[in-house]
């Protein structure tokens, strides 16, 4: 089943709730929230207050995705900010099975992120222990980039993995998710599909989401 995880990356930060609902009325089941740190990407976002603030606005799962360095030392303090599902990155984590096991231990759903340049043979010894693997089809810091074909092929070797291993983490997408990208992207067996400027960019999300998730559930037979 696809579901659609509107990134607010691409929203109005200063009508957040808005937009969020917005989103939501589309047909967005989660909210995907990028967490960016400029250490460990290029770019400043957002923090525990503003996902604070979104939990208090949705009833949605919010999504964490942490762009950061050292997560271990914030993750006690998005599980207080309500935070529902927290991924980080293979490439920030020196001890990845501790970390997954602390996000875990506050009660939070544990996925694993991927850059384009880090092959999906990395996760087999923690597969086991994530809700999703996140699957970056752009190199994480800004929306709006445009989508890396070989994530294809990342996506299938998961989507395989899975079968072969009998696991039943999700299959998250992020990065250039929009109607040229979708059907791709939801064929090769991705679930969880992020977007950003896809549904903000313009200006209508409710609109935009709403065609998006049309897209993709098409692709999918659905
Ligand atoms: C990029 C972020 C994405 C971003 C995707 O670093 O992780 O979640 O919002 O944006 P689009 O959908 O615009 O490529
Ligand atoms: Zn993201």
């Amino acid at each position: 089943m696809v579901e659609l995880l509107p990134s607010i990356l691409s929203a109005d930060f200063a009508h957040l709730a808005d937009q969020v609902a917005a989103a939501e009325r589309g047909g967005g089941t989660v909210i995907h929230v990028d967490v960016m740190d400029g250490h460990f990407v290029p770019n400043i976002t957002i923090g525990p207050p503003v996902v604070k603030s979104l939990r208090k606005a949705t009833a949605l799962p919010l999504d964490c995705h942490l762009m950061i360095e050292n997560p271990n030392e914030f993750i006690p303090a998005f599980a207080d900010a309500g935070a529902n599902w927290v991924s980080v990155h293979y490439e920030a984590c020196t001890h990845l099975h501790r970390t997954l096991q602390l996000i875990a231990h506050h009660g939070m759903k544990p996925g694993v992120v991927l850059n384009p340049a880090t092959p999906v043979e990395l996760l087999l010894e923690i597969l086991p222990m994530v809700h999703h693997v996140l699957v970056m089809s752009v190199n994480p810091g800004f929306g709006g980039q445009e989508f890396i074909p070989s994530s294809l092929k990342k996506i299938r070797r998961l989507a395989q993995l899975r079968r072969e291993l009998g696991l039943a983490f999700r299959i998250e997408v992020d990065g250039g998710v929009a109607h040229d990208t979708v059907a791709q992207v939801v064929q090769a067996g991705a679930e969880l599909l992020v977007a950003g400027f896809a549904v903000f960019g313009a200006g209508h999300p409710e609109q935009d989401a709403r065609a998006l998730l049309a897209a993709a559930r098409q692709a999918a037979g659905e």
